[in-house]
């Protein structure tokens, strides 16, 4: 069994994906332990979900800061304090500084809502349907100081129905999310996933470009 790896989650909404990950390190065999949950908005429901399970949680309002790097500098701060091996991006809708990225090169993972390289930013599920997509998905990556570009881990392939809203999308979406950022948060835990200079590692093997994909 390796040695525990301590996860700093970062997060500003509901996290119901921060959830999924409480419940995978509660299964006993995951060397992954969730340190503390820190959001940019004290009233984020993903800060309760983490005190009810015994998780240390800070909230630091971008609002009180003159400047994003004057905040990200504080988060650093505070997230160092718990000294984690990985960091976590779970619905935290703040662009990060270079500073910051660079602070925590190959260890800072985020999931996003699409397909990517396709859909980068907000609205993915909109954005699916009016291109008329066919496959829509979410996407675990390693975070670059490029927004939502950095080497692909894993991604989730759900087919687009022809009924579908972008609330039955998301809704189908995240049901994929909350399988797919679990695993690889343990893989990087276990030490099979790392970030090379060419893309993402997985038991020391390049990934392909989309990551390890899954088809629904
Ligand atoms: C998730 O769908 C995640 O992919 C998205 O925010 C949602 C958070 O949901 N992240 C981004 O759009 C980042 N660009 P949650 O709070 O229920 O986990």
């Amino acid at each position: 069994m390796p040695k525990t790896c301590d996860v700093v989650v970062l997060l500003s909404g509901t996290g119901s994906n921060l959830q999924a990950l409480i419940d995978s390190t509660r299964t006993g065999d995951s060397p992954a332990r969730i340190a503390a949950v820190i959001s940019n908005r004290a009233d984020a429901y993903g800060l309760q979900r983490a005190s009810d399970a015994g998780i240390d949680t800070r909230a630091l309002d971008h609002k009180a800061f003159e400047g994003r790097e004057a905040f990200d500098a504080a988060l650093i701060e505070l997230i160092d304090a718990f000294n984690p091996k990985l960091v976590v991006l779970a619905g935290f809708m703040r662009i990060l500084s270079a500073g910051f990225v660079r602070h925590y090169q190959g260890r800072l993972l985020n999931i996003h809502p699409s397909l990517l390289p396709k859909y980068k930013g907000l609205h993915t599920h909109e954005r699916a349907l009016e291109a008329g997509d066919t496959e829509h998905g979410c996407s675990v990556h390693f975070v670059t100081e490029e927004l939502d570009g950095g080497p692909l881990v894993v991604q989730a392939v759900i087919p687009v129905e022809l009924q579908d809203s972008p609330q039955s999308l998301a809704q189908r979406v995240h049901v994929q999310e909350h399988l797919i950022y679990p695993m690889a948060v343990r893989w990087f835990a276990e030490g099979r996933l790392a970030l090379g200079e060419q893309g993402a590692l997985l038991d020391g093997q390049l990934l392909a470009a989309s990551g390890h994909l899954i088809r629904n």
